[in-house]
């Protein structure tokens, strides 16, 4: 099956017990056996079963079957939220003293928790430019355990030669993961470019209506757990072989942060995936013809979209996308009075922190998500005070358009 077909028929055809065509809601917090036996035997791996849903649940199962499809991965695990995902990863392999190394124009929850709480806990984060290779290289040392890096970086809209990033990777036996969320598994499969581990927000493009947060973990089975320095889960791939990292996850770092998602939120992810494909399409044909109104535009400073004919990363996005360049773009009006001011007067648009929605979203990141960077910091993230960061929706293109027209005409209003 071709992904326009997995998004709506992997992991899951019908319920056996009822027929049911979508998979039903298992509302449950736990699930009751007849004997203690059999409940003992689940707890100790002699058997298969559910136990608890912070471990496991049957609608999340579905999804978890559905999205490791789409990635080719051996496994996944769903998470309740993005950055649930990426913590229950780092968490699950990374120990005081060890280093990590990301590409530093990334989204700023997750550039927090590498700085903020994983120095807490004495793991030092190596920001790195993610369109320049050779940093990645020189960025590590013994004690790096992972490299870190977002298909599109979000807000700088950086690409990563991701083939490259991995070669570098796999020479020093490292960690390689990549932030599929802005690109999602229609545009890109990383595991083909040698990301050993993918992760989602499942909230943003996957759900694809704002109406629940969720996030994945896909383990691509490109990384050999038994020759890496992760010693725990070496010793696990003596019996799990290549599902050794999502057991690890599974029975131990996933169950004990309790970061699982509700059932409801699985079945609204199964939902979204469905017309992930078509969306897709939509979002990438409307961000390229707004970026193109964009970059004409008289009154615009700047824009940034990797979809651009002349954007630097070009050539990346059609070797890693085919050409496509999702439906995030930025774009600069000269100041952050301009940005506001637009901001305020789009109509159609909302003006609100999420992306990936079926509706067109604006925000002004330097004053929201990157709020806590100091001025130095965004300058070096590239987040300026006029950026407007823009998910372009689905909307038919000539009102996104024309919506746009006026909010830039109002921002300039009586500055001649
Ligand atoms: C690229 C990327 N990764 C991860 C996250 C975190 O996801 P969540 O908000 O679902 O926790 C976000 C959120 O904006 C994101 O943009």
């Amino acid at each position: 099956m071709r992904t326009a077909t997995v998004v709506m028929h992997g992991g899951f055809e019908r319920d056996e017990e009822t027929g049911a065509s979508t998979p039903p809601i298992y509302q449950t917090v736990s699930y009751a056996y007849k004997t203690a036996k059999e409940l003992a035997d689940i707890f100790a791996g002699r058997a298969p079963g559910y136990i608890y849903t912070r471990i496991a649940n049957p609608t999340t199962y579905a999804l978890e079957r559905r999205l490791a499809q789409l990635e080719g991965g051996v496994g996944c695990i769903a998470t309740s939220s993005g950055m649930a995902a990426i913590t229950s990863v780092v968490m699950g392999l990374l120990r005081a003293g060890d280093e990590l190394v990301t590409a530093s124009g990334i989204f700023g929850g997750t550039l927090s928790l590498f700085v903020n709480t994983l120095g807490r806990f004495g793991v030092k984060t190596r920001l790195v430019d993610a369109g320049e290779t050779d940093q990645f290289a020189r960025a590590i040392n013994k004690n790096t355990k992972l490299i870190f890096v977002e298909t599109i970086g979000n807000p700088r809209m950086d690409v990563p030669d991701i083939p490259a990033v991995a070669r570098i990777a796999n020479e020093a036996n490292i960690l390689f993961i990549v932030d599929n969320t802005v690109t999602t598994p229609v545009l890109i499969k990383p595991k083909e470019f040698g990301a050993d581990i993918v992760v989602h927000s499942t909230s943003k493009f996957i759900n694809g209506h704002g109406t629940a947060i969720g996030g994945a973990i896909i383990d691509t089975g490109n990384y050999n757990w038994s020759k890496g320095p992760f010693k725990d889960i070496k010793h696990l791939a003596e019996r799990a072989g290549q599902l050794a990292f999502l057991a690890h996850l599974r029975n131990l770092i996933y169950r004990d942060l309790g970061g699982c998602p509700a059932p409801m939120n699985s079945f609204l992810m199964m939902q979204g995936l469905e017309t992930l494909a078509v969306r897709m399409d939509k979002h990438c044909d409307n961000a390229l013809r707004l970026a193109e109104y964009l970059q004409g535009h008289d009154k615009v400073r700047w824009v940034n979209y990797p979809g651009l004919a002349d954007s630097e990363f070009y050539g990346r996005t059609e070797k890693l996308f085919g050409g496509r360049g999702g439906g995030l773009l930025t774009f600069g009006l000269g100041d952050k009075d301009k940005a506001f001011k637009f901001i305020d007067s789009v109509r159609l648009a909302k003006n609100l922190a999420n992306l990936g929605d079926a509706k067109t979203l604006v925000l002004h990141p330097a004053s929201t998500i990157f709020h806590e960077f100091s001025a130095d910091q965004q300058k070096k993230m590239d987040v300026t005070d006029d950026m407007v960061r823009v998910s372009v929706g689905i909307e038919d293109f000539e009102d996104i358009r024309n919506d746009f027209k006026q909010a830039i005409e109002k921002a300039f209003e009586g500055k001649g």
